[in-house]
């Protein structure tokens, strides 16, 4: 099930714009990989190539590989609708489907792999899924209200049980908790730590305790300026990050000095 992701001088643009440069690291399955860096610094940008969600924005394009298990995600013969059903992610800002209800939200995408689920194993997978994302008990007894009658909070846990319901081999998370209260951060956590047994996860944080907490390592992206690319600047396991950093860009970025 679970894929190893091999990027090789990636290079990412908008129109002209060059907004992540000569990007090269190898993520590794049954393993969470913590994103790090200052806002701007093209996080979101470059998570975005991996499930080819980049290319949807118009004049957006890339340069460079990106590999998974060997096979070139960008490849002529390859479908980008494929690869976003393998590699699945969760959005910065939450991103229901409003008028959809929430048991609809949770199967939108789990439907589109099988068609002819039978009801019991609709209303399984919902339950299952809105634990996981610890949902559950407070959406149980309105299932059927549309997905835009949740809180932000809510929301964005119903994106996470939305993605994990298709059991993708990746999980891209850009910045999952950040509209979540301490609890369900610690469930979301809780969450990535047993989906890493079966899947390959990258998280975008601007936490640097959950980073340390979530991922095996860490990668660090940093920007030289204003119009400058984002750039890694620093990627090794999560504890030498974080207690023996080799650049000290990093070391001031995760000891809050600037960022
Ligand atoms: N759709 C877009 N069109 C043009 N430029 C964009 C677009 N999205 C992002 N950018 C630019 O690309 C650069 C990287 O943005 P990105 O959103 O990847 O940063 P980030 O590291 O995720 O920041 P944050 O921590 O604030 O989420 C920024 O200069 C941003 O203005
Ligand atoms: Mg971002």
């Amino acid at each position: 099930m679970s894929k190893r992701i091999d990027v090789k001088d990636l290079n990412v643009y908008y129109g002209d714009f060059l907004a992540v440069q000569d990007v090269t690291m190898t993520i590794e399955p049954r393993s969470v990989t913590a994103l790090i860096g200052p806002s701007g610094c093209g996080k979101s940008t470059f998570l975005r190539t991996l499930n080819r969600m980049h290319e949807v924005i118009p004049g957006a394009r890339v340069a460079g590989e990106a590999l998974m298990d060997g096979q070139n995600l960008y490849g002529a013969a390859v479908d980008p609708v494929q690869v976003r059903r393998q590699i699945g992610m969760v959005f910065q800002r939450a991103n229901p489907f409003p008028t959809m209800s929430i048991s609809d939200n949770v199967l939108a995408g789990a439907r589109l792999n099988n068609r002819r689920m039978s009801k019991s194993d609709a209303d399984d997978l919902v339950e299952r899924t809105l634990r996981s994302a610890n949902l559950w008990a407070e959406v149980k007894d309105r299932l059927s209200r549309p997905g835009s009658s949740l809180s932000g909070g809510q929301q964005q846990r119903l994106c996470i049980a939305r993605a994990i319901a298709v059991r993708p081999e990746v999980l891209l998370m850009d910045e999952p908790c950040s509209a979540l209260d301490p609890i369900s951060t610690l469930a979301i956590e809780d969450l990535i730590a047993e989906l890493k047994t079966e899947y390959t996860i990258v998280i975008v944080t601007h936490n640097m305790q959950q980073a340390a907490r979530v991922s095996d390592k860490t990668g660090f992206f940093n920007i030289a300026g204003t119009g400058k690319p984002g750039r890694l600047i620093e990627y090794d396991d999560t504890e030498t990050m974080f207690s023996t950093p080799k650049e000290k860009a990093t070391e001031d970025y995760i000891s809050g000095r600037f960022g």
